[in-house]
C-alpha cells in the first residue's frame, strides 16, 4: 500500500487475529489489537446462554464495551482496515465503540471479518453509520480460512489505495 495503513482488529478467540496479522504483513500495514477493558471469558462468549455477556451486549444496540487503549497516532493513518468476528450476524458492539472513538473523515475504512460461515450481512450498513459522512467507507471482505499473501495483496490492490 502506498498510503499509511493500519490494520485494527478485535478477536475474542484468535481467528480474526490470525487474519489481521496476515493482512498487515501482506500489505505492509501497522497492526493494532482492539483490547476490551474487560476481556471476554469463555462463559461471556456462550451464545447458547441468553444472559451471557455477549448475548446481552448483542441484544442491546446501545451497548458500547470499553476499550483499553487508543491507537497511537491515528491522525497519521490514511487507510484503516477494521477486523472482527461475526457475532449474531453482525460485528461485536466493541467495533462500534472503536469507530465512535475516532474521526475517520478523509480516511478510507475497510472492514473484514471471520465467522463460522455467516457473511457480513447487515453489519456494514450499521458500522458505516458510526463514522462521519466524510469517511471513504469501502465494502468489506470475509477472510475465513487461510489467506495467501497473494490473495490478500490482490484484494488490497483492487481497492486502488
Ligand atoms: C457470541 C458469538 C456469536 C457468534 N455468532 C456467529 C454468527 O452469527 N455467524 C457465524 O457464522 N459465526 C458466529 N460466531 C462464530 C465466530 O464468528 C467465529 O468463530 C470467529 O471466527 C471467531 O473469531 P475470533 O477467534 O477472532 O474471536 C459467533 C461467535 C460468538 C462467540
Amino acid at each position: 500500500m502506498r498510503k499509511k495503513t493500519l490494520v485494527a482488529y478485535f478477536s475474542a478467540s484468535g481467528t480474526t487475529a490470525r487474519a489481521a496479522k496476515a493482512l498487515a504483513e501482506a500489505v505492509g500495514a501497522d497492526l493494532h489489537e482492539i483490547v476490551p477493558e474487560r476481556l471476554y471469558s469463555t462463559a461471556d462468549l456462550n451464545w447458547n446462554d441468553r444472559s451471557s455477556r455477549s448475548s446481552m451486549e448483542m441484544n442491546d444496540a446501545a451497548a458500547r464495551p470499553e476499550i483499553k487503549s487508543k491507537v497511537a497516532g491515528m491522525d497519521d493513518y490514511e487507510v484503516v482496515f477494521v477486523g472482527f468476528p461475526i457475532w449474531w450476524y453482525v460485528a461485536p458492539r466493541i467495533i462500534e465503540t472503536f469507530l465512535e472513538s475516532y474521526d475517520f473523515s478523509g480516511k478510507t475504512v475497510v472492514p473484514f471479518a471471520t465467522s463460522g460461515g455467516s457473511d457480513m450481512g447487515g453489519t456494514e450498513a450499521i458500522l458505516k453509520k458510526r463514522c462521519s459522512a466524510q469517511t471513504d467507507w469501502r465494502p468489506g471482505k470475509m477472510l475465513n480460512g487461510r489467506q495467501s499473501d497473494k490473495a490478500l495483496r490482490s484484494w488490497a490492490d483492487g481497492l486502488g489505495l
